[in-house]
């Protein structure tokens, strides 16, 4: 078996090359991809060196599965390329998500909309996955009507360059100030809470909020589901966490979500304990705790999810596809 890695020197195409070592078949070659600044760097895969190339038209080959994290451009100019030449694409990057021939994939949930038709398949934003992998086994049990999700982004969600950022700033004490510009964002993030997580849209939903309306959607199948959004950035390092209010058209019972939660394959509810982002950093399962009703009416659950936007937001999720084509393709 032949994978190719695109963008395997940043943050999620490394957890991919460790994911890969474990899920993967023992004698898969790979092919490591990133920019020219990049290219002849030496990274370990199943304790075997293998050199970065840079990711240019005369580079690329044939494989069977290829991991894209490199990038939304980089996915527009070459996903294409890969997938004309018979591999299957499995990108990380915003660019095709919302495409309707294309799957928006969380694995536990809709992977068997993969088929052999669909070379290219899109892995979904890494704050979108938590929750909606906390929803589907209430959504099976009482159906889904709104929800009004307030997310605390942590900042490896925007890449290596901000998470540099941030331990500079981190290393800056108590001089940080608010005034301090030189930061990755627009407002400094160390000892802070952000309240915009991406970019503003017309609408003045940032597209962040957005893709929690339009990737949640997609990935349950509810195309009229009503969804509230508002994203922070906030001065983690790791791990995505979400206060989600949902009303569902059936009366629920706590105990009961909990139950339902908990049986569910990737996700753990947490009772004795409270599951933060330090929990959830290096965990593939998403943490859910404080599950209440809701004060006014019986068919809301209000609850906390939290889990590591590298793993099952981004790297363990492809490499789960990508480990479910090797078993049905
Ligand atoms: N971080 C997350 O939690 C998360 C979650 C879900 C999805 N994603 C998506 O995954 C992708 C990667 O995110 P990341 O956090 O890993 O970012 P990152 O740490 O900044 O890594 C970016 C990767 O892209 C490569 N790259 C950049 N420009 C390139 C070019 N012109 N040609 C080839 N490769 C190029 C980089 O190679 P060099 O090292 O050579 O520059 C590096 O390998 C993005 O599309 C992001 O939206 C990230």
């Amino acid at each position: 078996m032949n994978i190719a890695i695109v963008g395997a020197t940043g943050l999620v195409g490394r957890e991919i090359i460790n994911l890969c070592e474990e899920f993967l078949p023992k004698d898969t070659i790979y092919t490591l991809f990133a920019s020219s600044k990049s290219a002849g760097k030496k990274l370990k895969v199943k304790g075997k060196d293998y050199e970065v190339k840079e990711l240019a038209e005369d580079n690329i080959e044939s494989y069977d599965i290829s991991l894209f994290s490199a990038g939304g451009e980089r996915s527009k100019n070459f996903a294409e390329i890969f997938t004309s030449k018979g591999s299957y694409v499995i990108d990380n990057s915003s660019a095709f998500r919302m495409e309707k021939e294309v799957p928006l994939v969380v694995f536990g949930i809709n992977e068997n909309t993969i088929s052999q038709e669909t070379k290219l398949i899109s892995n979904p934003n890494c704050t979108t996955m938590g929750l909606v992998m906390a929803l589907k086994p209430l959504h099976d049990k009482y159906n889904l009507l709104n929800i009004v999700p307030v997310a605390y982004q942590a900042v490896s969600g925007s890449g290596s360059e901000a998470v540099s950022s941030l331990i500079e700033e981190e290393s800056l004490g108590e001089k940080l100030d608010s005034d301090y510009e030189k930061g990755f964002y627009d407002r400094p993030i160390a000892r802070n809470v952000i309240p915009l997580a991406g970019n503003l849209t017309e609408n003045g939903y940032s597209d962040e909020e957005m893709k929690f309306v339009n990737e949640s959607r997609k990935i349950l199948n509810i195309p009229e589901l009503i969804v509230e959004p508002s994203n922070a950035r906030v001065g983690v390092k790791t791990g995505h966490g979400i206060f989600c209010s949902a009303t569902f058209e059936e009366a629920t019972d706590v105990q009961e979500a909990i139950g339902l939660i908990d049986s569910f394959d990737g996700v753990e509810y947490w009772k004795d304990k409270l599951p933060t982002p330090l929990d959830a950093e290096g965990n593939k399962k998403v943490l859910v705790g404080r599950m209440r009703n809701g004060l006014s009416d019986n068919r809301i659950l209000n609850f906390w999810a939290v889990s590591d936007n590298l793993l099952k937001g981004a790297a363990f999720n492809a490499v789960q596809i990508a480990r479910y084509i090797v078993d049905n393709d």
